[in-house]
Formats: structure tokens, sequence, C-alpha cells
């Protein structure tokens, strides 16, 4: 349904722009514009402007730019139809009637709308009803809330070839051909009866940008299904490639947070929204396309595509970044997630909970770095025709990103990385395993991870970062893998668990700087325990703890998994193991931080004090290396 152009240009000749943006961001004139800050992207000084007599609004931090109507499209979650008619009235015109063709056309579509809304409706209704039993004892097993299932609109297609015809027939104003064209209907190709598509599933209803349902997806209860998954075909209505799943959902979430999180599947997006990730979507069981990748970037500026972690997910991921490469803009780009072996989204914040899915999310590698690890992978570079060849490798990949700026970064970027990596002591810059700390069985990964752990912090730092010995070979590599609140709360963990540690160490437990209120709260709770008992037990401990209001910490920090997998924590390894990785951890994460200060002092201009501290901290980072390396020389 179209509006004619000149009504369009009347709102726009009506609205000034900072009114309408001036409702949702703090304007502030300046001269003939206004300044603000962008609404579409983060930033702390304003590069967002307005200008009233150009009619548009433009970011010059992120290349927003639109007029009134597209500022109230992108951040409104409105469909087209339904911003002008908000715009109309503000503008205080009449919406114009529309031609008979218009009415015509329109009417056509609509009442395949109205089709497949009487279905989701019918499908919702067979849900709650006797016949669907199965479905929602399914759909329990599966931990779904009423709440999400509604919200959702998840439904019921009974285990039967006519229920669906027969319900819809029995209306009048719907026919056969229409609900073949709708393809809720299979019609055979030897001209017999037509019947139900989805038998004896949960279905998916999946929406258009506007939310009106277009197709669906439908969920096998049985496990001898032929397809576990079957989706609705290609229709007037519904074009797979173009769309993502819950798309018209996560719009205002996305847009709230600035995030938006690709899955695979329509029970991961179901599942993490339900966690507290509603600014999530996923394709309809395609391969990601161009133009999802396009949709994708409306709702946020870096979508964090979640794949398996394991071979399989890593060559869709590589699969994504060659579909990207060409269509990448400033400021635009992807990241990339990685769950553990065999876990998707849904399993993961089941088995995980939200924050360990967060903190997973807050991991997504840079697009150019999953493009590096897959372009050095398992080439050598002993000789120079090796070199050359990978150089030559590099250069026609890079070739196909099209736009000049972008082009030229990553080259000189992939330039310093080449220079490091022929410079002998490199080492791959990230692996993509690294992410995957709540696996503890990539034993074969660990030793780079470590070490790359230290070096990811900065590409342009490197002198400061020659690997500290073999830390791979200790359980301490392992811990590397882990975030710095797990760290920490490792080492309280350890200390719950063996309390008999203090007897030699108080004074280095009580010392220690931790970046968590909480864990230095516990700490110097534990500190206070044993000062008053020289003997203090486990169980004592524990209880004590619990007592003075500290259980919930406890409790958290010991149910983690990632924590209690570490070996050293449990009663399964020797006193003397416990001990030394219980000291390397804090050696190794104090040496971390120093690292970071060194690195924050080394990027500025230094004055005399900060040359002091400088000299200071490269002192201590010297001795604390020479201690860890003795440490670690000892048991390799
Ligand atoms: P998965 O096999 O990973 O399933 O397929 P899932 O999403 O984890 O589903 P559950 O947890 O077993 O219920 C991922 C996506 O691939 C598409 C669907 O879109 C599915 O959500 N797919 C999968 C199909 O289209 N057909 C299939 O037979 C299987
Ligand atoms: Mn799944």
């Amino acid at each position: 349904m179209g509006f004619a152009p000149d009504f369009l240009d009347e709102i726009r000749n009506r609205l000034p722009v900072s009114e309408i943006v001036g409702r949702k961001v703090r304007l502030v004139r300046k001269g003939r514009e206004h300044l603000g800050l962008c609404p579409f992207h983060n930033e702390k000084t304003p590069s967002f402007t307005v200008n009233d007599d150009k009619g548009f609004y433009h970011c010059f931090g992120c290349g927003a730019h639109g007029d009134v109507i597209n500022f109230v499209l992108e951040t409104e979650g409105l469909s087209f139809p339904e911003t002008i008619e908000r715009l109309a009235g503000q503008a205080g015109l009449q919406l114009p009637e529309y031609s008979p063709e218009d009415r015509q056309k329109s009417k056509v579509k609509k009442t395949l709308f109205d089709l497949m809304e009487a279905v989701t409706h019918w499908f919702e209704s067979q849900l709650a009803a006797k016949i669907g039993e199965q479905g929602r004892t399914y759909i329990q097993k599966r931990g779904l809330t009423n709440e999400t299932v509604r919200k959702f609109r998840l439904g019921f297609a009974p285990n039967s070839k006519m229920a669906l015809k027969e319900a819809m027939l029995a209306r009048s104003e719907f026919s056969e051909e229409m609900l073949i064209e709708a393809g809720m209907l299979i019609k055979p190709d030897d001209g017999g009866e037509s019947y139900d598509r989805f038998r004896d599933r949960i279905m998916f209803p999946i929406t258009d940008r506007q939310g009106r349902v277009i197709a669906f997806g439908g969920r096998a209860l049985s496990s001898n299904a032929k397809a576990k998954y079957l989706n609705s075909p290609e229709t007037p209505l519904f074009h797979k490639g173009r769309l993502l799943y819950n798309l018209s959902g996560a719009r205002k979430a996305a847009f709230e947070k600035g995030r938006l999180i690709i899955a695979e599947g329509y029970m991961d997006v179901i599942a993490i929204s339900q966690a507290g990730f509603p600014e999530a979507v996923a394709p309809l069981g395609t391969a990601v396309t161009e133009d999802q990748i396009r949709e994708m970037w409306r709702l946020a500026p870096e979508p964090l595509m979640c794949f398996d972690g394991d071979k399989a997910g890593q060559r869709a991921a590589i699969r994504v970044v060659d579909r990207s490469l060409g269509l990448l803009k400033p400021g635009y780009s992807l990241k990339f997630v990685y769950l553990p072996d065999g876990e998707d989204p849904d399993s993961f914040v089941a088995g995980y909970g939200q924050r360990a899915f967060e903190d997973l999310l807050s991991k997504g590698v840079p697009l150019a770095n999953v493009l590096w690890s897959e372009l050095i992978g398992g080439v050598d570079v002993d000789t120079p025709e090796q070199r050359a060849g990978l150089e030559q490798k590099i250069a026609r990949i890079l070739s196909e990103i099209k736009d000049t700026k972008i082009r030229g970064y990553y080259e000189s970027d992939f330039q310093k990385r080449l220079k490091n990596l022929f410079g002998g002591e490199f080492v791959p810059d990230i692996n993509l395993h690294e992410q995957n700390q709540y696996t503890q069985s990539k034993e074969n990964h660990s030793g780079q991870v470590a070490k790359n752990t230290y070096r990811k912090r900065s590409y342009d730092r490197y002198e400061q970062r020659e690997s500290i010995g073999n830390l791979n070979k200790t359980e301490i590599g392992k811990n590397a893998l882990l975030s710095v609140k797990d760290r920490e709360r490792l080492i309280v963990l350890t200390v719950i668990e063996h309390p008999w540690l203090l007897e030699h160490h108080e004074e280095l437990f009580a010392t220690f700087e931790f970046e968590s209120l909480e864990l230095d709260k516990t700490r110097n709770e534990i500190i206070r325990i044993a000062s008053r008992d020289s003997d203090l037990e486990k169980e004592n401990l524990r209880h004590q703890l619990i007592e003075n209001g500290l259980g919930q910490v406890v409790e958290t920090i010991s149910r983690q998994g990632v924590l209690t997998a570490q070996k050293f924590v449990g009663q399964d390894s020797s006193e003397e193991e416990t001990e030394e990785t219980w000291l390397h951890s804090m050696d190794l994460f104090r040496l971390e931080k120093l690292e970071m200060e060194i690195a924050a002092l080394g990027s500025k201009d230094l004055n005399e004090e900060d040359f002091a501290r400088l000299q200071a901290l490269l002192e201590e980072q010297s001795a604390s290396k020479k201690n860890i390396s003795d440490i670690l020389g000892k048991d390799t």
C-alpha cells in the first residue's frame, strides 16, 4: 500500500526534524544546526547533527542519516504505514484515501495475511486444547514458560492430514487455493487431494518486520519424523533469505541495548529471549545471506554471531566472514561468539545461566581476528616461498573488501600481524577456543590459548608481550582462559576448599587485590575467621561464612562448573599441587595487572612521575616473571 510522494513531502515540510528527534535526544542548538549524542551508536561526545533547513539528521560518528520519517521508523519499531499514520497525526494531516487499485492490491495480500493470522490462532488453540497435551508436555520439558509461549505465539499442529484444512475451510472466507498458496497445504503432483503440511509438530510462527505472521517453522515431536524442523516453502509473503526469525520481536531491545544476537535456531532465540536476551534473531533454516547481514546492521553495528565451538561451527563462521567482506562499511562489522562443543545458546543458558552467557557475549571475537586465524591456520611460514604464498593469499582475500577505507585498515593491520608472524617468536594471535573457558577438555589447544590471552590485549604492544614460559604445561595455563572475575573467584574458592593454605600464605591472601568488592569482603571475612581458629576445617569455615551472611557468594562460586572443574580445587590432587597452582595463579594474575598498567603508561606521554612509576613497574614485572619461570622451569 503506497502513500503518494506529495503526501510524504507534506509531512516532511510540516514537521521540523529537531522537534521529532528532540523527543528522544537532547539537542543543543549550534548555529543553523542542532547537536546531540547519537541515538544510533554509543558515544560520549556528540557527533549527531540535525538540520531543520535541510530536513535531515546526520551522524558523523556512525553515518546514520535520514529524515523525520526515517527517524521514527528506525527508533520506534513501527511499520511504515504506522509511522506515516502517527506523523500525519502530528502534522495535522488527514490520511489520504487509497486508489481503487491500491485497495485491490492490498486486499489480496491482506487476505493471505488474514489467513496466516487465523492459522496461527488455530495452532495456538490446538496447543491449549486436549489434543495439544503432548505438545504442552514437550514445551514444558524444554523449559519454556507460558508467557514465552504466548509471546512467541507457539502452537501445535495435530497429527492429522486434514485437521487444519477442515478447520480453515469451515470458514467461508478462506479457500483451498489460498491455503496452498500460503504453504499450509501440500497439493500432490499426481492430482490427489491436498493435505496439511505440518503434522504432529510444535509450530513457530515466523513474522515479517512488522510482526505479521507470514510463515511457520515446525519442530517434530516424534524423533522418527523425517525432518526435525520443517519450514514453510517460499510464498508470496515469505522469502527466507531476506528475513530473520524474531526480527520484529528483537528490534526494540536491540535498539535499546545497541546489541543483536544471532543464533542458529528458533529454540535458541526463544530460550535466550526468555533468559533475558530479547535482542535475538536467527536465520530461517539456511546459511546467513547478504540481505540478512544488511538487515542485522539496521539493528546493531556489530551483531554477535553465535556458533557452536566445534569444527562445523567454525566453518559456518568462516562462511559468514567470507560473505560479509564485500559488505563491510565504516562502523559496521560482525563479532563471533563460540559456544563450547555441543552446546547451542539454548542449552548454554540452561546449563550455565544468564551471567555466563553475558560473559561469553562480552568475549565476542572481532571479524578481523576470525579472518586472520583462518588465513594462517595450518600454514607453514618457514621458507621465503611459503611466506610469499601466505602474503599473496592474504592480499587476495582482502581485495574482496569493497570499502576502500576499511580495506586500507585491514591491509595495514594484517601487515603488522604478518611481520610478527615472520618475526619468529610469534604465536597465532587468537584461537577460537580461547572463548571456551566452559570446556575443560581442549588439551591440545590450551597451550596457544594461554599465551594468546596474553597477546590479545593490544597488537601494538608486542614488545612487552614476550611469552612467559610454558604456561600451558600447567593448570595455570587453563586459568588464563577464565574471566578476571572467575579467576578471582577461583582464588577464593581454592581457599574455601583448602583452608590449610592459609597456614603459610595468610599474608599473601590477605593482601591480594581483588577487583570484585564481594570477593574482597569474602576474603576479609575468611582472614578474620582464620585468625581466630588456627586449625580451620573446611566445613567449619564454610559454616561460619554462611552464618556471616556470605552464604550466597560461597554457594555461587562453589556451584560454578568452570571453577570446580579445575583439578586443583577438588580433592583429587595432592596438597603440593594445589598449593603450587594456587600460588601461581595469584602470581600470574599480579603480573597481568602489572602488564596492563605498564601498557597503559606506555601509550601516553610520560611526565617524570609516570616515568618513575614505569621504572618501578618494569622492575616488579621482571622479578615477577623470573619468579614464575623459575617455578615453571622446575616442572617442565
Ligand atoms: P538444530 O539442529 O541446531 O536444532 O537446527 P535446534 O535449533 O538446536 O533445535 P532443538 O534444540 O533440537 O529443538 C538449527 C536450525 O536449523 C534449521 C532450523 O531453523 C533450526 O532451528 N533446521 C534444522 C531445519 O530447517 N531443518 C532441520 O531438519 C533441522
Ligand atoms: Mn537446540
